[in-house]
């Protein structure tokens, strides 16, 4: 029976016995903040438990997304590994709100499973668990059930606590709760299979020959927040199937990934890597991450750096990482959604409808994360390379996380792979001090919360760098004081200030404040400017007349890069067109970065065309004027609002000759010449129609071009060339290592086929067939697949065995003619010597290959190859 049958049976049954059919609802559960994921069939319903919210129905039955990553219920770590755990599956439930109870619920299920009419399951495979005081429960199956005693176990507070059981079925650490009971199916009865595992209750129990299939609730209780138990207003009923195990034990399997579903995408990532499906646990934990990534993204998640997005993110880097390993090195996940759409879209026409938007959001989160993840795999190889015992340190794992993107559950999957621990305390350690350096460093941006009663600040900064002032305010922690000695951290209000605070895209000034260094200006509400920073020498005290010095340089350097935002923006009005709406800025004292609507990347044309009118303007060198006046008469004189921007009765107009006129409160120079040149330095885009162009002026201009000219300058000391000829000189070079390249790949031919004769010749034999293993170092990948081939081809009939080492690493290929691979598998024999050296492999009968860590060890795993032939034979 497809899974798809089955899902519509399951529900066809509980519509015949008069229950409403609910669609599944969505991942993100609905008003409900304990919880991360929907991850039973029973979320969508639990005020409903809770006598909260009233349906038009007491009998319900729902086939429910669910996804169990993060939070209470976690599988991550597990999947890929198991035969039954998932990010996503889908779970199977009936439910009676104050309607049946215990004797019904047990009647329904075993009816479903049982009965020849529905899914005629053999009775003799089946064993119940009950809670261990549920005695009505027991009796139900035993007496009018009719299951035999000897295949009811009792099961109880195995947990540690009371209520903590495999038969206590509880929601979150909050909520409607109750004692299960539950149903198993054995998978090898008669043991001809091989399955190892025992009955629940069992030292025996998590082997894989009984496995639960459905767990029925009986809700009761309502767990508080203090852990009480409250009744609930019904007893109610709560049941959970999962769909990939029964589908399973349907399609006659043991393993969840075997199933038509998985199958179908199994099938799917398997073509994309060019190998065979089923060879390797990668191919499983992509086919599982693919559903829980389409199905999160379908109901608006989106990959982030916290909450649900953080879980999203971790489980597509995951699944990224499993590509990678199978040398999908190139955008591919998203490529897997369509057959996914295939297979599930029928019953979750979300698929099909959000289909753009998953692909897009995939596609993106590949993009942004190849880039780092090649280099974190490389480091951690490094790191891996030099362990001196069998734990990474934290400080590597912390590193791959922090620079590289890499989730700590990814490292430790990558740790597990090669029997390796991580040092998470260590790692841990490092996560605490990076929380630590960004609170002190957020610790200048508690503006907005200090409290402050006193006058507005008068600001001069306009006119001038410097001038005196009152001290109003003072606070530390916080929490105003009255002075501030040397080495407290803290905030200083003034009654006149020059300092600018942070606004309109303009950053706050740095300078000092008597002994009181300025590290940023940040407004503290309305007119009140607050100066933060550290007091470096003696003390401050509220009341004192103080001398305020903002730095000249940083102010001037980021007045240049105000004046000439404005003129860019006018320019890319002129150039672009009228929709270019400002949709942020950022000024301050090295750049300007500019985003605005737009829907195209820039040409190399249009930049140069706004560099220039930017450019003219620079030089006409007109007087940039600020007038005050009201905000209708300013709109009418033709300046250009922002958006966003909250604009009082009385504006300032800034106003640069005919170049531009915008309302501004921030600083600028006093003529455009004053800017100096100006370059964009970057265009690209940040968001759907929105581009960002970042851009440099003066000073920092002139070091820019200095610096490119000295790059060009050192290549052309490298090729030997004066800047005029560097272009040419380094055509011809690459030119000359095409044709090298070219010549090389023949000499190696050569190498390979001469290398190959004399190797031939030195195959030994082994009761009447030949073997040949051998080392050769400096060769992998390609040149030793050309190199097997011709070594088969040489010998007829026979056995190959190459091992290659370089740079630390080991490559391995074996190879067996078509005639003996019935008696020895190239990939079981390549693994035999790839696990003596470090490494694991595997491939096709006739061609294998692997690699190792271990170069020392090769010489001794090569000599092995003899003996563990001769055995085969
Ligand atoms: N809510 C129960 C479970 O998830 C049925 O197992």
């Amino acid at each position: 029976m497809s899974s798809n049958d089955l899902r519509a049976k399951f529900l066809e049954f509980f519509r015949s016995k008069g229950h409403t059919i609910v669609p599944s609802s969505p991942l993100v559960p609905g008003n409900d903040p304990t919880l991360l994921f929907t991850n039973a069939g029973m979320v969508q319903f639990k005020d409903v438990f809770t006598g909260q919210e009233k349906r038009p129905y007491t009998r319900a039955a729902s086939s429910q997304k669910c996804v169990r990553a993060g939070g209470k219920h976690n599988d991550l770590e597990n999947v890929g590994y198991t035969a039954r755990h998932h990010t996503f599956f889908e779970m199977l439930g009936n439910f009676s709100f104050g309607d049946y109870f215990k004797q019904d619920a047990i009647a329904y299920a075993w009816e479903f499973i049982t009965s020849q009419d529905w899914l005629g399951i053999d009775k003799n495979r089946l064993l119940v668990t009950v809670y261990h005081d549920d005695d009505e429960a027991y009796s139900i199956w035993r007496d009018t059930v009719g299951v035999p005693a000897e295949r009811i176990v009792r099961i109880g507070d195995n947990k540690g606590a009371k209520y903590a059981s495999d038969n206590f079925w509880a929601m979150g650490d909050t909520g409607p709760c109750g004692p299960c009971t539950e149903i198993f199916y054995d998978h090898d009865p008669d043991g001809s299979k091989g399955i190892w595992g025992g009955p629940p209750g069992s030292a025996e129990e998590d082997g894989d020959r009984w496995i639960e299939i459905w767990n029925v609730v009986f809700m009761q209780f309502e767990r508080g927040s203090d852990g009480t138990m409250a009744p609930l207003p019904a007893p109610s009923v709560d049941t959970g199937m999962g769909l990939e195990r029964i589908a399973a034990l349907l399609q006659g399997y043991n393993d969840n990934y075997r199933t038509d579903t998985f199958a179908h995408l199994i099938g799917a990532v398997a073509k994309l890597a060019g190998q065979a499906p089923y060879a390797n646990a990668s191919q499983k934990v992509i086919a599982d991450h693919i559903r829980a990534t389409s199905f999160l993204i379908s109901d608006g998640v989106m990959p982030s750096n916290e909450g649900r997005g953080y879980v999203l993110r971790r489980i597509m880097r995951r699944a990224i990482r499993h590509g990678y390993k199978l040398g999908l090195n190139d955008a591919f996940f998203y490529k897997l959604v369509a057959p996914l759409a295939e297979i599930m879209g029928g019953a979750y026409p979300e698929l099909n409808e959000k289909r753009a938007l998953i692909e897009k959001t995939i596609r993106a989160e590949e993009d942004s994360f190849a880039i780092t993840l090649d280099k974190g795999m490389k480091l951690l190889e490094d790191a891996i390379a030099r362990l001196q015992d069998k734990t990474i340190p934290g400080d590597v794992v912390f590193k791959l996380y922090d620079t590289y993107g890499f989730p700590f559950d990814l490292t430790a999957d990558i740790a597990r792979e090669r029997g390796l621990s991580l040092d998470e305390a260590g790692y841990e350690r490092e996560m605490g001090a990076q929380r630590e350096r960004a609170r002190a460093a957020s610790s200048f941006k508690t503006a907005g919360t200090l409290a402050y009663e006193g006058a507005d600040t008068c600001f001069v900064g306009y006119e001038s760098l410097s001038g005196d002032g009152k001290v109003l305010a003072l606070y530390r922690d916080g929490q105003a004081v009255d002075a501030l000695s040397a080495g407290d951290a803290g905030v200083v209000v003034l009654s006149n200030t020059p300092f600018y605070a942070e606004s309109g895209g303009q950053v706050g000034d740095r300078g000092t404040i008597g002994g009181f260094d300025v590290q940023d200006t940040l407004k503290l509400k309305g007119s009140v400017f607050g100066h933060h920073g550290v007091q470096t020498q003696g003390t401050l005290k509220i009341g004192d007349t103080v001398h305020a010095v903002v730095t000249e340089s940083i102010r001037r350097a980021t007045m240049r890069n105000h004046s000439a935002t404005h003129l860019l923006h006018r320019a890319l009005r002129d150039v672009l067109g009228t929709h270019v709406a400002q949709k942020g800025s950022l000024v301050d004292e090295q750049r300007t970065r500019f985003d605005f609507a737009h829907n195209a990347p820039l040409t190399a044309d249009e930049i140069a065309e706004i560099e220039d009118r930017v450019n003219r303007a620079v030089l006409a060198n007109v007087p940039v004027s600020t007038d005050l006046m009201s905000y209708d008469e300013a709109i009418k004189a033709g300046a250009m609002a922002l958006f966003g921007e909250k604009y009082g009765d009385e504006v300032r107009v800034l106003a640069m000759g005919e170049f531009s006129t915008e309302l501004c409160g921030g600083t600028h120079v006093s003529r455009t010449g004053d800017i100096g040149l100006f370059k964009i330095i970057s265009e690209g885009g940040v968001a759907a129609g929105v581009r960002r162009i970042e851009a440099i002026t003066g000073e920092n201009a002139l070091a820019y071009l200095r610096a490119t000219e000295n790059k060009l300058k050192k290549v052309g000391e490298l090729v030997r060339g004066g800047a005029d000829e560097v272009y040419a000189k380094v055509e011809q070079l690459l030119e000359r290592g095409k044709q090298l390249d070219k010549e090389i790949a023949a000499l190696k031919n050569k190498l390979a086929s001469s290398a190959g004769t004399d190797l031939a010749s030195q195959a030994q034999d082994i009761k009447g067939v030949k073997l040949l293993a051998a080392r050769l170092d400096g060769m992998a990948g390609n040149d030793l697949r050309t190199l097997m081939d011709q070594l088969k081809n040489k010998l007829g009939s026979g056995i190959v065995l190459l091992g290659s080492a370089s740079d630390g690493k080991v490559s391995l290929i074996a190879g067996v003619t078509a005639d003996l691979t019935a008696k020895v598998k190239a990939g079981e024999l390549v693994n035999f010597v790839a696990q003596q050296v470090g490494g694991k492999g595997g491939g096709r009968p006739d061609m294998a290959q692997a690699g190792g860590t271990q170069p020392d060890a090769l010489p001794a795993a090569i000599a092995s190859v003899a003996g563990w032939i001769e055995a085969k034979l």
